[in-house]
């Protein structure tokens, strides 16, 4: 008896995934290494499940109809390619590879080429939602041959999340666009943790609130408009005592962070093509400084901060922090949604983001009400380069900034560190001005550089000698 399905890599990821895609009614067999992952696998299989286990990657391989379905749970990078190199002599002509870890979209077109040399599909998926989801329902993000998609497609919307009985998984666009779609999710998804985290220094340090406090507010938020995953469980971090103290578990985590790349991956993209994504680059930057704990400790006590002027109105100060979270994570939205428009003309993705901000609504680490709203914004116009210049959404950011503006201003001239929110504020007052002092610019690049320049007057490149008040 053959499986439909095949997973390589049976860590708890990929574990969880194979459970679910069991649990909808698919036969699957799951590969790894590891005898011990072998048996957790099927001890953990329920009766219902047609499940099967080895780690033999040939007994793997045999116990698969044709055209083979075969998902790679494993880490990014050199894993995938060998377990590539084991199992490619393995498969047969039209036999489809399907990763589904974060991998970087240029190894995927590599492999894409590698595979099709052979006679084999190989397709770049993005799965998002941590190992619940996975177990549960994720956000899944395919990319790539279309033939091979349509043959996923049943499985896929089976085993993700569903919002308003809709699945959350659609067809992101060709080559490596899951992969991309997944990455900006990812670097989103920095950033909208950063501003969080933010609004949690200025609520602390500024209203001087306790863990108690924060819970309250994080509930409260995520009771109304700023329903989210994220501030969901943040809510939940403020309440979780420590085992080994009488505190709470968050007072006692060391502020380093750690990443594994596809944050810096979105940055460096934006950087390529030509993108501003502010709020995303300082996130990973942000996790950066954080990782010179010594040399921060050494720099604070050098450059030691007045008292914090605490705002007058508490409850006024909470409620502007709020919103000025609300508006920063839209326009790093916003931001991450304009690179994938300027990516899938850059590689011919044809990324419907209609699609992407639909299945992005339930599943994933950056799902908010919010996406709803982005959701209704391409539905009326699929073009749409930036959905700030949506109409609706318009109104909410002018409901919004002033308490943005204050929050910042609050920031700065108490010297908490909010570089996310500033970088919000920065890039929305860019993208909002008519006129940049950016003629200044060029003209200081005609000057010593000879680059030249536009005029507003005349069509044409220009070139002046400049004069030096020094002659
Ligand atoms: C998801 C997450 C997931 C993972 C990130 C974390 O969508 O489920 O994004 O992919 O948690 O890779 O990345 P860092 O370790 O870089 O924070």
């Amino acid at each position: 008896e053959k499986y439909s399905y095949g997973i390589v890599g049976l860590g708890v990821m990929g574990r969880n995934l194979l459970y679910n895609i069991a649990d909808n009614g698919f036969s699957i067999a799951g590969f790894d290494l590891d005898n011990e992952k072998v048996k957790d696998l099927e001890n953990g299989a329920t009766p219902n499940m047609i499940v099967a286990g080895t780690d033999s990657l040939e007994e793997f391989v045999s116990k698969l109809e044709a055209p083979r379905k075969i998902i790679l749970m494993v880490p990014a990078g050199n894993p995938v390619d060998a377990v590539l190199q084991n199992i490619t002599p393995l498969l047969s002509k039209g036999d489809i590879v399907i990763d589904a870890g974060n991998s970087y979209f240029k190894d995927t077109n590599r492999r894409v080429d590698q595979l099709a040399a052979v006679g084999l599909h190989f397709m770049g998926m993005g799965v998002s939602g941590g190992e619940k989801g996975a177990r549960r329902g994720p956000s899944i993000m395919p990319g790539g041959d279309l033939e091979a998609f349509g043959l996923l497609q049943p499985m896929l919307e089976a085993i993700s999340a569903k919002v308003d009985g809709e699945a959350c998984t659609a067809y992101m666009g060709k080559g490596s666009a899951g992969n991309y779609v997944k990455m900006v999710h990812n670097g989103i998804e920095y950033a909208i943790m950063q501003l969080i985290t933010e609004a949690y220094d200025l609520l602390r340090k500024g209203a001087g609130l306790n863990n108690d406090q924060l819970y309250d507010v994080f509930k409260e938020w995520n009771n109304g408009e700023m329903n989210s995953f994220l501030i969901e469980i943040t809510r939940d971090i403020f309440q979780q005592k420590d085992d080994l103290t009488d505190g709470y578990l968050v007072d006692m985590i060391l502020d380093k962070a750690g990443a594994k790349g596809t944050g810096k991956w979105t940055s460096e993209q934006a950087m390529e093509i030509g993108v501003s994504i502010p709020t995303i680059d300082t996130a990973v930057t942000s996790r950066i400084i954080s990782a010179y704990k010594e040399e921060r400790i050494k720099a604070s006590q050098l450059y030691s901060k007045d008292e914090i002027v605490k705002p007058e109105n508490a409850e006024l100060f909470i409620k502007e922090v709020g919103d000025a979270l609300y508006l920063a994570t839209l326009i790093s939205y916003a931001q991450g949604l304009a690179l994938l428009v300027k990516a899938s003309e850059e590689y011919q993705f044809e990324i419907p983001l209609k699609d992407v901000v639909k299945i992005w609504r339930g599943g994933c680490i950056i799902r908010s009400v919010l996406l709803e709203k982005f959701y209704l914004a391409y539905s009326k116009d699929e073009n749409l380069s930036n959905i700030l210049l949506d109409q609706e959404i318009s109104e909410i950011v002018k409901e919004k900034i002033t308490s943005l503006r204050k929050t910042a201003a609050f920031a700065v001239s108490n010297g908490i560190s909010t570089i996310g929110t500033q970088t919000a504020l920065g890039y929305f007052d860019a993208y909002t001005t008519e006129s940049l002092p950016v003629n200044l610019l060029q003209a200081q690049r005609d000057y010593f550089g000879a680059h030249t320049y536009q005029r507003i007057d005349r069509e044409g490149v220009f070139h002046t000698s400049w004069q030096s008040a020094n002659n």
